[in-house]
Formats: structure tokens, C-alpha cells, sequence
């Protein structure tokens, strides 16, 4: 009897250990590729970004494994946290160009925190160097700026667009269906949303682009400035 209720004590902790292990590992199903337009963020803002004009191009906001199932993406998840020293200085000066802090200015500080909370929930397929090395060749697969520019789309404070307006073009060009996200600016409640970030989505090992099917997340006229 005794023995019994040991091996049984045994057995649940086993599946709890095991349960612990497979939440923390971080499982997904896919990659959300993140591009944000770096004007949004700084008119979204409380305070001024670092450099008084933004970007005027689209830039990495970051590389997130997700899951059909729960759309709260797995974050935080255990495993090494960011180290510096693997920026090699050749691809930091890649990631200086496709994925700056364009809000406070402190590139490394955004790296450490995207990888910290998202990369190494997808450890088991890509490394922290393969993370930022991948990132930046989907940044460079496709200058959504360039696509937008040859569809005649133009940012422009008096001018609003439809959902399809900007997602056709850049489908057209990727072949695959994006997805768009808008942010209201705080000041200007009033005022149509603004578009914020471009969503493209990999599979499970961030080779192939897939099409996103997620909820589409800006409203019937949005503004691109
Ligand atoms: C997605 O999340 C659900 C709920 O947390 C989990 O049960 C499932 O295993 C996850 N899917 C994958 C592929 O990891
Ligand atoms: C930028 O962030 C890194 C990593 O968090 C930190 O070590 C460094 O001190 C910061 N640099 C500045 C200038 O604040
Ligand atoms: C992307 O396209 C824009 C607009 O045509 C151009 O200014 C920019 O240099 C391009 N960026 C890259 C990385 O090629
Ligand atoms: C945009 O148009 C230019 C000039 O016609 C062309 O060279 C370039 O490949 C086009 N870029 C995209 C992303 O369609
Ligand atoms: C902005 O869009 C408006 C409305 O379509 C147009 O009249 C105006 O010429 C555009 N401005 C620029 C600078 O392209
Ligand atoms: C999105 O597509 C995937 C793969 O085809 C599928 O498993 C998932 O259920 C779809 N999710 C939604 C919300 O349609």
C-alpha cells in the first residue's frame, strides 16, 4: 500500500515536472514577423522619441513565435538570456539599420528585451545569433516602404486608406497575406487611427512565409503619415 502510494506521489510529480517543463520550454506554431512604422510610434508616445524626426522607413519591431490556439503569444519563457557579446559587430551594424530603438534610442536595450521576451521561447529552432540573423534577412526580403511607394501609397497627413489599399499591394508583392495594425493617437482621439505595424508570418521554423490569418487589427479608414 505504502509502496503504491509512493509510485503514485511519484507519477504526479513526474507529470508535473513534465507539464512545468513544456509551458516554460515555450511551444508555438508559427512566427509573427513585426515591422513598425516608426512616425506611429513617436506620435503614439507620451513623451518625444530620442531623435526629433523618425524614420521614414519600416523597421523590426520583432520576431514572435505564436499560437493558433492562444493568441497570447508564449513570453518570458526560461532559457539563456541575452548576451551582448553575440552581436557580432558585423550584424549589429545590420541591426542598426533594420531594427533600431526608435523611441528611446538604445538599440540594445530593445534586442536584450525582445529576445528575453520572445527569442527564447523559439530557442529549440533558432539560437540567439540565428534570432537576429533571420530577423534582419526577412527585414531585407522585402522594403515594404518601396512596395507601398510603387502602389502610389505615399504617407500623408490629409490622406486615409482602406484596410485592402495598403494589404493588396504588399501581398501582391510578397505573394502572401499580411496583416496590418493600427494605434489611435491619444492626442488626437478624434482622428482616424494611424497604421502602425505590418505583420508577416513564417512557419514553425521561420523559413517559409505563410499567410497570416489573424484578426485584422485597424479600422475602416486609417491614416499612413
Ligand atoms: C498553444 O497554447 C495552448 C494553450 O496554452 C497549448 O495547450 C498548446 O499546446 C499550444 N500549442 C502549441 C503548438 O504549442
Ligand atoms: C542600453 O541598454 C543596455 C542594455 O540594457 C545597457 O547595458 C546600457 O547601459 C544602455 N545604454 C545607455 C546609454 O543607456
Ligand atoms: C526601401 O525603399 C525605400 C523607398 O523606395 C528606400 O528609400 C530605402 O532605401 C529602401 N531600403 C532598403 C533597405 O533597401
Ligand atoms: C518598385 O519599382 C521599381 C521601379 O519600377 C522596381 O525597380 C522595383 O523592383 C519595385 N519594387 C517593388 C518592391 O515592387
Ligand atoms: C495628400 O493627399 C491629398 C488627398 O488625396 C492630396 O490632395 C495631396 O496632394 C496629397 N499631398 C501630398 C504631399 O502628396
Ligand atoms: C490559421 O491557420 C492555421 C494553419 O492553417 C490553422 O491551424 C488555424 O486554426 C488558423 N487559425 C484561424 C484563427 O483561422
Amino acid at each position: 500500500m505504502g509502496m503504491l502510494k509512493s509510485s503514485l506521489a511519484f507519477l504526479v510529480l513526474a507529470f508535473a515536472f513534465f507539464f512545468c517543463y513544456v509551458m516554460s520550454s515555450g511551444s508555438y506554431d508559427y512566427f509573427q514577423f513585426v515591422q513598425q512604422w516608426p512616425p506611429t510610434n513617436c506620435k503614439v508616445r507620451g513623451k518625444p522619441c530620442s531623435k526629433p524626426r523618425p524614420l521614414q522607413y519600416f523597421t523590426i519591431h520583432g520576431l514572435w513565435p505564436s499560437n493558433y490556439s492562444n493568441p497570447t503569444m508564449p513570453s518570458n519563457c526560461n532559457g539563456l538570456k541575452f548576451e551582448d557579446r553575440k552581436v557580432y559587430p558585423q550584424l549589429r551594424s545590420k541591426l542598426k539599420r533594420s531594427w533600431p530603438d526608435v523611441e528611446s534610442g538604445n538599440d540594445t536595450k530593445f534586442w536584450e528585451s525582445e529576445w528575453n521576451k520572445h527569442g527564447r521561447c523559439s530557442e529549440q529552432t533558432l539560437n540567439q545569433m540565428q534570432y537576429f540573423e533571420g530577423s534582419h534577412d526577412m527585414w531585407k526580403s522585402f522594403n515594404i516602404t518601396n512596395i507601398l511607394k510603387n502602389a502610389s501609397i505615399i504617407p500623408n497627413a490629409t490622406q486615409t486608406w482602406s484596410y485592402s489599399d495598403i494589404a493588396s499591394p504588399i501581398k501582391a508583392a510578397t505573394k502572401r497575406t499580411p496583416l496590418l495594425r493600427c494605434k489611435r493617437d491619444p492626442k488626437h482621439p478624434n482622428k482616424p487611427q494611424l497604421l502602425h505595424e505590418v505583420v508577416f508570418c513564417y512557419d514553425y521554423n521561420a523559413i517559409k512565409q505563410i499567410d497570416c490569418n489573424g484578426t485584422a487589427g485597424c479600422q475602416q479608414a486609417f491614416s499612413f503619415q
